[in-house]
């Protein structure tokens, strides 16, 4: 194969970027669109001279394509997904991978039962923040990670959610600020600092009408025995977001950014210690003799190019082999903190993890038939 026949299924909203990337690909050759809106994958598909159609079934049945990027709501990101992987083709779905951690396996199973490539729009990754936080990391500069405190603070009026249905509702959206707005963020926790383990966490909906949450708070154990603080919300305009990564050698700290995107304002600084904690602690010197923290900015690496750079990636595991810059496999992490934080909120106890499947589709179901809701203050 020297080029992958291509299908984009949702192409209004962030799919018309998947649409321009697959068109401009080298390797791809764009076949099919799929969208329910009959008049605008009409005419889509008339500009572009390919085929349209509004149930993609119709279009795995027609045989021309060989890979799918799917940009719907979230709810049918696993249930399409996994029909496309089932007809063989290889899938790259928009964030979340799945609502549930429980479909998130079935569809990791599924692509690896087929060896079939399963890609995940957590482009966030691939920009020169997280690029630079994970390099500083993976080279040792704060040392082993011990605390991290994750805030993302930030507003969405009600107009936000009330334009489309799917974003207000636990069986659509899968959950709130938690699923729509930090699901990169908490993507990029898990991929910078590693797999939670233990999870205590409190969820509410303090200003918004939807039944989904717009707060967030989480204390979250890492496997690596870092211990963490994250904050979330829609409800406050003019922000300010702080993260912070300490280690036994030194900490990493973000001033306020919008998205830890390619923003010219972003910035990182770097504290590290003239000699390891472990000897700081173990020392005689009074709390005023401490050294003091030598704060410094740090030169932000290249980003490797967004959305761009997952579908190159994809494209280029599918003809050459190898994984996709975000596989499901390393999407699953943010998918399963995120169950386990409403679990955890909903049923009011800590929770281990891996989250049990069974239980938790057993909330999600009660959160979704409207048996159970969440708390309003
Ligand atoms: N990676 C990112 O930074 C990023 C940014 C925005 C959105 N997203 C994600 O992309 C997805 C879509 O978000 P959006 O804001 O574009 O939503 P949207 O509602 O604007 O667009 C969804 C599209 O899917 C179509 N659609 C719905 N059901 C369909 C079906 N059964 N078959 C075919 N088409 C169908 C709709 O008609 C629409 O064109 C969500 O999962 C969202 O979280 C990711």
């Amino acid at each position: 194969m020297n080029s992958v026949r291509y299908g984009v299924i949702g192409i209004k909203g962030v799919g018309s970027k998947h649409v321009s990337m697959a068109q401009e690909h080298a390797n791809i050759e764009l076949t099919a669109l799929v969208d329910l809106d009959e008049a605008a994958v009409k005419a889509k598909s008339q500009e572009l001279g390919v085929r349209a159609f509004t149930d993609y079934r119709e279009m795995l049945n027609a045989g021309i394509v060989d890979a799918v990027s799917i940009a719907t709501p979230h709810h049918l990101h696993a249930i399409i997904g996994l029909e496309c992987l089932k007809a063989g083709v290889h899938v790259f779905t928009e964030k979340p991978l799945a609502n549930r951690v429980s479909d998130a396996d079935t569809m990791i199973e599924a692509a690896e039962a087929r060896d079939l490539k399963l890609c995940v729009g957590h482009q966030y990754r691939t920009y020169r923040t997280p690029q630079t936080m994970k390099h500083l990391i993976d080279t040792g500069a704060i040392g082993n990670i011990m605390r991290l405190l994750w805030t993302w603070i930030e507003f969405r009026p009600e107009s936000y959610y009330a334009r489309d249905i799917w974003r207000q509702t636990w069986r659509h959206a899968g959950g709130g600020v938690l699923m729509n707005q930090t699901s990169h963020d908490l993507d990029l926790v898990c991929w910078l600092i590693g797999e939670p383990v233990q999870v205590s966490a409190m969820i509410g909906n303090q200003f918004h009408q939807m039944e989904v949450e717009d707060v967030v708070v989480a204390n979250v154990l890492f496997a690596n025995g870092a211990f963490g603080s994250i904050q979330l919300t829609i409800n406050q305009p003019k922000g300010y977001s702080i993260r912070q990564i300490a280690g036994d050698k030194g900490t990493i700290a973000i001033p306020d950014v919008q998205s830890l995107t390619n923003d010219a304002a972003d910035s990182i600084l770097l504290s590290t210690y003239a000699n390891p904690l472990t000897e700081l602690v173990k020392g005689t010197g009074s709390i005023a003799g401490q050294p003091g923290a030598s704060w410094r900015p740090i030169e932000l690496r290249a980003g490797l190019g967004g959305h761009d750079r997952l579908m190159e990636s994809f494209t280029d595991a599918i003809l050459n082999g190898g994984e996709p810059q975000v596989n499901g496999v390393s999407a699953r992490p943010a998918v399963e903190l995120i169950n386990a934080i409403v679990l955890s909120a909903i049923r009011k106890k800590t929770v281990d993890l891996p989250v049990d499947r069974g239980e938790y589709d057993e909330l999600f179901e009660e959160l979704s038939s409207g048996s159970l809701k969440i708390p309003r203050f």
